[in-house]
Formats: structure tokens, sequence, C-alpha cells
């Protein structure tokens, strides 16, 4: 593994003084980490000082979106311990991102060290406060100065570190979601299963119409038949009818998410009825009027657990669980949480002491 550098800034930036007002992904820590790819390999693996990057204007990802990303965080617990959470998991995405958008892949192993020591390095940078953490944003450009809609040959990987509080301004309180029936996200065959920006890209217009609306994010259908239910903007999506939890299943459109993983892992630990397959939203109506559909929630790194209070499809509005955290969210959310703050054993064995 080749030797990973370090240069300590000279001129450390102040870190915030009110934790309760970090927002999400503002403020960024003192140092990044950066890797170049050249003449057909990956080189040069160093820790800078947070910094401007030099492209040129016909750097080809501003062109053609060849890039990848990922979203993962480091938790300071109660212990005073800072712990990461499945982060090889995240790189092993970010490995399958690259193979779906043609990005040499990178040693797995070496990205997780790196990411320890910038951890390590920028560690007062974790906050302090409960609910809060050190988003981290690894993600890989192409870099090529081409104008030729070709894969590139150069990329830079880098990871860049927020210190962060809630994913959305309401902290755990339920989120009004808005069933999006004239636009799509994804296809099958396409990219939605990877973390590539060009599908984020895809969603904001839908997403700008919903939150005129008051939603704060929208539900995907799938774009075929327009009929089954997809993922949320920034969050895989739970139901729970009667006694099964049921959560749409990976058909290459949406994304794997490391969070829905776990929530599955959990809840199948403990015996409940999870399920992974089709589900309609004629499906979520039906059941709503049998008083069947009890619990809708999101997961996701950012968004951790977030309760779903309303579902608006069309004219119709289901409202969920009188807009109250549901039992399972709320137990769901103690658990992840729990794990990664330290306040209850990681009896999964999940998360990594970074220190
Ligand atoms: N779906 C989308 C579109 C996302 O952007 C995210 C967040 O990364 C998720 C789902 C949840 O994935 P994870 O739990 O790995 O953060
Ligand atoms: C996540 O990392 O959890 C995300 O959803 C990324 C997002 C902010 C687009």
């Amino acid at each position: 593994m080749e030797e990973i550098k370090v240069q300590l800034t000279t001129t450390p930036k102040q870190k915030p003084a009110d934790e309760s007002k970090l927002g999400f992904g503002k403020i960024f820590t003192d140092h990044m980490f950066v890797m170049d790819y050249t003449d057909g390999h990956w080189h040069d693996p160093r820790i800078v000082p947070y910094g401007p990057l030099d492209l040129t204007p016909a750097c080809m990802c501003l062109h053609y979106s060849q890039e990848v990303f990922e979203g993962m965080k480091a938790y300071r617990g109660v212990d005073g311990k800072i712990r990461l959470f499945r982060p090889e998991q995240n790189f092993a995405r970010l490995n399958s991102s690259n193979d779906r958008l043609s990005i040499p892949l990178i040693d797995e192993e070496l990205a997780e060290k790196a990411l320890e020591m910038l951890v390590d390095i920028d560690s007062d940078w974790v906050p302090h406060t409960d609910g809060a953490s050190l988003y981290i944003r690894p993600f890989i450009i192409g870099t090529e100065d081409a104008l030729g809609a070709h894969t590139s040959t150069e990329y830079k990987f880098i990871i860049i570190m927020s210190p962060s509080g809630s994913y959305y301004a309401g902290g755990l309180a339920p989120v009004k979601i808005y069933v999006e029936t004239k636009y799509v996200r994804a296809v099958i065959g396409g990219t939605g299963y990877a973390k590539t920006g060009g599908n984020y890209a895809a969603s904001l217009k839908a997403q700008d119409i919903a939150a005129e609306q008051g939603y704060s994010q929208v539900l995907w259908l799938d774009g075929v038949e327009r009929k089954y239910i997809e993922e949320v903007g920034a969050m895989n999506v739970f139901f729970v009818l009667g006694d099964e939890i049921v959560t749409p299943m990976l058909r290459g459109s949406i994304l794997p998410g490391i969070t829905r993983k776990s929530v599955i892992e959990v809840l199948k630990h403990m015996g409940y009825k999870v399920s992974e397959r089709l589900i309609t939203v004629e499906e979520l109506i039906e059941a709503n009027a049998k008083g069947e559909f009890k619990e809708m929630f999101g997961t996701g790194t950012a968004a951790v657990i977030s309760p779903v209070g309303e579902l608006k499809c069309g004219d119709t509005i289901i409202p969920i669980n009188n807009g109250k955290i549901g039992e399972i969210s709320q137990m769901l959310y103690d658990k992840i949480t729990g794990m990664q703050f330290g306040k209850i054993p990681d009896e999964f064995g999940w998360t990594v002491v970074v220190k």
C-alpha cells in the first residue's frame, strides 16, 4: 500500500462556537484527502489543507458528470470515542458506483485507512452535541481536459468532512412526503443504484415543486410502470403494514442504502417479519382504509431514521400515525444511533473506533 503523506495546515480555522446551529454540510474541516489517477493508476495519496481545486474549464466531470460520491459519518460517543459506522460498506458501494460510471476502482483498504487518518487529524471537529456528527463526503471526479464524450483518463479521489446537525431542519419530527407522478429519477438499466451526481440533478425539479407545496422530499415511483414505490430523495423507505415491515426490493433503480441494510438486519434479528418486495401506492391506500398502515419511515446516513407523517399522492392525502413518530421508527432510531454514539453495545460489530 502506498504511503499516505500528510501536510498539516498552518492556519487552522475557528471551530463552530454554537453546535446547535450547524445545519447540514455547510462548513468544512481543516484537511482533506486527495489521490490522483493518471497514466493508468491511482497514486500520491495525501492529506492536505482543505482548499480549492485547480481545475480547467474543460475538465470532463463538469460536462459529462462522470463522478461518484459517498456519504458517511464519524460520531463522538458518550464514552468519548470516535466511531465510524460500517465504513467498508461505503467504500464497497463507491467501487460499485465506479464500475457503473466507468471510473477505475479504488483500493478500498487504502481508502478506509486514509479516512481513519483524516478523522484522527481533524478529530476536534467531530461535534460534541447529541445527535450532531461529522458528515464525510468521499467523491471521485473525471478530470481529463477534453470535450469528447468518452471515459476520462484522469481522476481525483477526494474526501472532505463537515460537522453537521440533523439533515431536516425539524430534527426527528415526522416529515411530509410528496409522491411524484410526472417525473422519474431512474430506470432499471440506468444509474439508479449508483451514487452519482446525475441521479440527484435529475431529481431537483420535482424536489422544488414538492417544496413549494410544503413537502420536504419526493417519493419516486418506478420509471416504467409509474406504479411501484422506489425511494425518497436521500433515503430508502419502509412501511409498517399490519405485522409486516415492507421495503422496496433492490432491482437496480434505487440506492442500496447501508442504513436500509442495517435496519433490515436489526429487525430480522429482533424477530420482525421484513419483506423486500414490490409495493404500490394503491396498496398503501388500501392498508390505510383498513387501519393497517401504521408507520412509514425513511433511512439514510444523513437522515438517520426519519419518520414520515404524511404522504400526498395526487389529490389523496394519507396521514400516517397521526403525524407522530411511530414505535418502530423510534426503536430503530434509538438502536442505530445508540450503536453509533456508543450508548448501547454494538452486537453486530458494525462500528469502527478511530480513537
Ligand atoms: N437513497 C438515496 C437516493 C440516497 O442519497 C441515500 C443516502 O445516501 C440513501 C438512499 C440512503 O443510503 P445510506 O443509508 O447508505 O446512507
Ligand atoms: C446521505 O449521505 O445520506 C445522502 O443522502 C446524501 C445526500 C445529502 C444527497
